[in-house]
């Protein structure tokens, strides 16, 4: 997602600015729903804290993969499971994403790929990215890179142990400033700090039903100094946040492009591109999750390690060229994608005809969501669904890769995907072959890890305590030298 936004998913759930669902032209029903009140239909289900839960719930009590929502003229569509939004969104005409007043048009998000209408501009961008990042070959020119940050990562672990979800933050945020814009950070720095922000305003700012200008849009015109328009102050400061994260990072780099120093990157190939900022956040929150069940599961920690020593050794740190020799590596970051699904709605869809499909009516303006989080539970499809076990994907019969959906569907299918996917293994492998994560002990007890996830819009893995100690003092060396040496 663009300028490091991970937004989810349930946000414009609420009150889209689309068009009206109106069911005129097939007599296809709609997919099943709960009741419905008077007036408001299921308008105050649609915004709820992890409706993902929910709505899988739902979907079983009802026997419906798809299920629908309407109130207020809106209709909402859920898509339980992996064939049902394979096949729905994989129709060009759910390619639109609905638009919010608050975040597209006030704030400004609409420009960013993200939210971006289906058009040619959207087009012209995601050619760009696919240029740049989107073939193996492509980024092929980055592994360097990912390596040198991944080893930065183990090594700022080693230095300070308390703080593993900044560290986290930093390693996805230092690789996409550097891939974007040739910007090395300099740890927890400024810049990276200015991203966080902006992905956590983002998420704060676009909860379901947070704004009334949403439902009731001529409140943009009412003046400030109007008792209950704090609401505006928060626009204004989170627009100026955005600005600033699209604008700082390229300014810096055309002064360096000015000084004849800048280091090549996406951006100074695309100069005009200013909107190219990528997301980090669910990078971010992968590494994190896969650490937590490194943690929570030793015996799986030890095998992947094994695995490593046994392939690449102890006298170099992994390559993302590895990737292929390490399966059972591989398998536990898969794992870790399936398990935690940081976008668990996805981002919407909006469908641009009227659809039917599965015999089910999807109206005109309808907002499509792919309900990630039920495909990740889906017994038919992962038996045993809620145990980490990466070895579901190894053997005679593997169960299905997470990579078919967890990056979305259809037309506006993740761009970053395979950028992600190297960078989560590349920093998970180096984590492993370089440290040892254990749980916090307390008097000689293990600290209970809550294994839940965030509300939200992008869902967070829940705070955990830990020890993370360099695995030998050659590890600690091979680290330190990756990074004097970059
Ligand atoms: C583990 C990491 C990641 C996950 C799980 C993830 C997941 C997703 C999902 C579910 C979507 C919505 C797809 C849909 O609408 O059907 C999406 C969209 C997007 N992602 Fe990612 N993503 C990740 C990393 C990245 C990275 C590293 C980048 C950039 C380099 C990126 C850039 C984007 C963009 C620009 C979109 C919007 C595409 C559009 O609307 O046309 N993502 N991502």
């Amino acid at each position: 997602m663009s300028s490091f936004m991970t937004l989810g998913s349930t946000l414009p759930l609420l009150h889209v600015i689309g068009e009206s669902t109106r069911r005129k032209r097939s007599s296809a029903p709609l997919p099943p729903g709960p009741p419905k009140r008077p007036l408001v239909g299921n308008l105050m289900l649609m915004g709820q804290d992890k409706g993902w839960e929910v709505f899988e719930k739902w979907s079983k009590e009802l026997a419906s993969d798809v299920i629908s929502l309407t109130g207020l003229g809106q209709t909402v569509i859920i898509l339980n499971s992996y064939s049902s939004a394979k096949s729905i969104l994989e129709r060009n005409n759910v390619s639109d994403r609905p638009q919010l007043l608050s975040m597209s048009e006030l704030v400004g998000w609409k420009q960013s790929l993200i939210f971006h209408p289906f058009d040619d501009g959207w087009k012209l961008q995601r050619r760009y990215i696919h240029r740049g990042i989107g073939t193996r070959s492509a980024l092929k020119q980055y592994d360097q890179l990912k390596e040198v940050v991944a080893a930065k990562f183990a090594k700022a672990i080693m230095e300070r142990e308390d703080a593993l979800d900044e560290h986290c933050h930093v390693f996805a945020g230092d690789l996409m400033l550097r891939i974007s814009y040739g910007y090395d950070s300099k740890g927890y720095d400024p810049m990276i700090k200015m991203a966080e922000e902006v992905t956590d305003g983002a998420s704060e700012f676009g909860a379901p039903g947070k704004w009334m200008v949403d439902v009731l849009p001529f409140l943009r015109y009412v003046p400030d100094w109007v008792p209950f328009t704090g609401w505006k102050r928060a626009v204004r400061e989170h627009h100026s946040n955005l600005q600033k994260l699209v604008n700082t990072p390229y300014d810096w780099m055309r002064g360096e492009m000015d000084e004849g120093r800048a280091a090549p990157s996406f951006a100074s190939k695309l100069l005009s591109e200013k909107d190219m900022t990528p997301e980090a956040a669910s990078t971010v929150w992968a590494t994190y999750a896969f650490l937590k069940m490194m943690c929570f599961h030793p015996e799986i920690q030890s095998r992947a390690q094994n695995e490593i020593d046994r392939v690449v050794g102890n006298d170099r740190l992994p390559l993302v060229s590895d990737m292929d020799t390490l399966p059972y590596v591989w398998a536990c970051v898969l794992e870790a994608l399936r398990w935690h699904i940081v976008l668990p709605l996805a981002v919407p869809h909006m469908s641009m005809e009227d659809n039917v499909c599965e015999g089910f009516m999807i109206p005109k303006g309808s907002v499509v969501l792919p309900n990630l989080w039920a495909i990740s539970r889906d017994e038919n499809e992962y038996p045993d669904a809620h145990t980490f076990n990466p070895e579901r994907y190894l053997g005679d019969k593997p169960q299905r890769s997470p990579q078919d959906w967890v990056f979305g569907f259809g037309r506006r299918v993740c761009p970053g995907r395979l950028m992600a996917e190297e960078s989560v293994f590349i920093v998970c492998a180096t984590a492993l072959a370089t440290l040892h994560i254990s749980r916090k002990m307390i008097d000689g007890v293990a600290v209970p890890i809550d294994l839940t996830q965030s509300a939200g819009l992008a869902s967070h893995p829940t705070h955990f305590e830990y020890n993370l100690k360099p695995r030998s003092e050659q590890a600690k060396s091979l680290v330190f030298n990756a990074v004097m040496a970059s």
